[in-house]
């Protein structure tokens, strides 16, 4: 299937100084030590919630190894994400169970229906779209969750509905905030 992604978020991270201060932080903590990579890693994403590329460009220059090595590193473990992610997260499970009841055609109506394809963000940053293997509730398969939120026995026709919900909650948050 070929979905067009370019709906994806672009937003840019800004490395200014106070990133730059908790960047500086987590390096030392770890001894400016490139054997503590994967911990840097794990802490850089815990403060800024996924690893933009200037920031592996700038804890290259500071660990003295190449941006390579990083990327190597980081793209070997999935709980490292380049890009930011939405406000939601949908994560869509492909085990066993659920891609016997279809959980496949669900994971496309999904990337119909937000443009964006696995491991995207929508250009609204509103959802982030992400398959993940047993969610440990293979008795409601097909499964998908939203942040917490738990939706079993999933079907497309249910998709447009669920992101409808989300969608409205987020116009009337933001109405509110605007008051
Ligand atoms: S295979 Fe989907 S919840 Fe277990």
């Amino acid at each position: 299937m070929t979905v067009e992604s370019n709906e994806t978020s672009t937003q840019i991270f800004k490395l200014n100084s106070s990133a730059i201060k908790k960047i500086a932080k987590i390096l030392v903590h770890n001894d400016l030590d490139p054997r503590n990579l994967i911990q840097i890693l794990q802490e850089l994403q815990d403060e800024f919630h996924y690893l933009p590329e200037v920031i592996i460009s700038y804890i290259a220059k500071e660990l003295k190894i190449s941006e390579h090595r990083i990327f190597g590193v980081a793209t070997f473990y999935s709980q490292f994400k380049f890009i930011e992610p939405g406000e939601h997260i949908i994560r869509v499970c492909m085990g066993t169970a659920c891609h016997v009841m279809g959980s496949q055609s669900l994971l496309d109506k999904l990337s119909r229906e937000l443009k964006i394809i696995s491991g995207e963000t929508t250009k609204d940053g509103l959802f982030s779209l992400e398959s993940v293997y047993c969610l440990g509730c293979c008795a409601l398969a097909p499964v998908m969750i939203i942040d917490d939120a738990v939706f079993g026995n999933m079907t497309a026709a249910k998709v447009n509905r669920t992101l409808k919900k989300y969608r409205k909650q987020n116009a009337e948050n933001s109405g509110r905030n605007k008051k």
